[in-house]
């Protein structure tokens, strides 16, 4: 099984482009199964993307990637499909159930694998469910599949979520696409990766707009047949680089970013004593000699995210004083905690808030990752960590993190995979 191994407390410069994002990629190609002929561009290369293109291809889409260029390609004109998102594929990526809503919409039956618990929490589809059956599907679960229809096809319906969720928000609008009649959605997820897949679906010939919580959307007849689209970039990634560059940084310029979108995670940075110099598509992030403490509690967005809970933590334990962070997402999403204890870290969980008391010396040690942002934030920990940190199960990381290692060496980290 493949390893990391970092040698910590080298200071890190240059630059580093920022991918574009994973969590924006999946419910674009979700979508793509409404359309004929698609070009994406800007994807990640990263394992949660290629299981989507294997749930794609499954169902009966031809796919091409062109891996030097970050491009995906589209053909969905064969007329022999499977509606249906079997359990392999489905128990590693929680995503495949994006699927469900355009199956739906455009072939009138589906049956998907439940996608079960996970690391971070029990993490249930009834919202998804709850959204679609408002919208006219039939559903019921049967050995461990989610069984649904729309004989007469889906049928536009004002429907309030009784809370938040982001793949919840995603199946509601991918079933409404073509439904018949208006759909609005009310308290809705309106992060900017739902933002990216609404201008997708808007290219394609959807009518769907965004106002506060509410996203209104009228079901079209027409869908066009070839469209072309840029992925927004990865917020969550720029967001753990520039918490290494806050931990560890002499100078590191980010590339191919829209600063807008992260100002919320800039602010918090900046009032922990981080150096940052913003501009509209880039950010500079320079030796911060004094980190402050900081009280903070993850939110759906435009609050903190929960992607980045486990990576800000690393950085409150070296900040003097009491940091805490409250999770407000997830219910089990610590474990990282136990590890960066291990390498030194001062961390107390009480109920759903972790309190960080530092500064922390961080030591080198052998840890385990648990799940993509936990392990990250190991990394993190790594480096800025004295000796040798040995991360295992980096599998975790594939998923999300494209060319980690080779973007941080590139910024002088010794980081290497054996
Ligand atoms: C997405 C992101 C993930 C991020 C999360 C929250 C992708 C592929 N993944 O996950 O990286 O951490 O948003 O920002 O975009 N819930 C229910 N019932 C449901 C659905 C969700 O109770 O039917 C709960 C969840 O257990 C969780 C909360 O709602 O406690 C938010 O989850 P949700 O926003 O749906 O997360 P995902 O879409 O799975």
């Amino acid at each position: 099984m493949q390893k990391l191994l970092i040698k910590g407390k080298k200071e890190l410069f240059g630059k580093i482009s920022i991918s574009g994002s994973k969590n924006a990629t999946l419910p674009i190609l979700a979508a793509t199964i409404l359309s004929e002929k698609v070009k994406l561009k800007n994807i990640p290369l990263v394992k949660d993307i290629f299981t989507m293109v294997e749930l794609l291809k499954f169902i009966g889409l031809k796919i091409n990637i062109l891996k030097k260029k970050n491009i995906i390609e589209i053909n969905h004109t064969n007329k022999m499909v499977k509606t249906l998102a079997p359990y392999k594929l489905v128990k590693t990526m929680r995503a495949g159930v994006l699927v469900l809503g355009p199956l739906l919409t455009k072939y009138k039956k589906a049956k998907i694998s439940l996608p079960g618990g996970c690391a971070i929490g029990t993490r249930p589809v009834n919202l998804h469910l709850f959204a679609l059956k408002k919208l006219g599907a039939k559903i019921k679960i049967k050995n461990g599949y989610i069984i649904a229809e729309a004989k007469n096809g889906l049928k536009g319906a004002n429907i309030f979520f009784p809370s938040i969720s982001v793949g919840a928000t995603e199946n509601a609008i991918l079933g409404a696409f073509n439904a018949n009649g208006k759909t609005i959605l009310n308290n809705c997820a309106i992060e900017p990766e739902i933002k990216d897949l609404i201008k997708f679906l808007n290219k394609l010939g959807g009518k769907i707009k965004i106002v506060g919580r509410k996203i209104l959307i009228t079901g079209l007849k027409k869908i066009k047949k070839s469209v072309e689209h840029e992925v927004i970039f990865d917020r969550i990634e720029l967001g753990t680089y520039m918490v290494a560059a806050a931990l560890i940084g002499k100078k590191i310029i980010f590339s191919k970013i829209d600063s807008k979108i992260i100002h919320n995670e800039i602010n918090v940075l900046k009032k922990m004593g981080v150096k940052i110099k913003t501009k509209s598509s880039s950010i500079e992030i320079s030796k911060s000699n004094r980190i402050k403490k900081i009280n903070l509690s993850t939110n759906p967005y435009p609050g903190f995210p929960t992607d980045l809970q486990a990576q800000i933590m690393v950085l409150m334990t070296r900040a003097k004083g009491v940091s805490k962070i409250k999770e407000s997402i997830f219910e089990n999403r610590f474990m990282h905690v136990p590890e960066l204890k291990r390498m030194g870290a001062n961390i107390e969980i009480k109920n759903k808030t972790a309190i960080v008391t530092g500064p922390s010396n961080l030591t080198g040690a052998e840890v385990m990752a648990t799940d993509l942002r936990a392990s990250v934030s190991l990394v993190l920990a790594g480096l800025v960590a004295d000796n040798r940190t040995i991360i295992n199960r980096i599998y975790h990381l594939d998923r999300g993190y494209e060319l980690l290692e080779k973007k941080l060496k590139n910024c002088n980290a010794r980081i290497k995979r054996i």
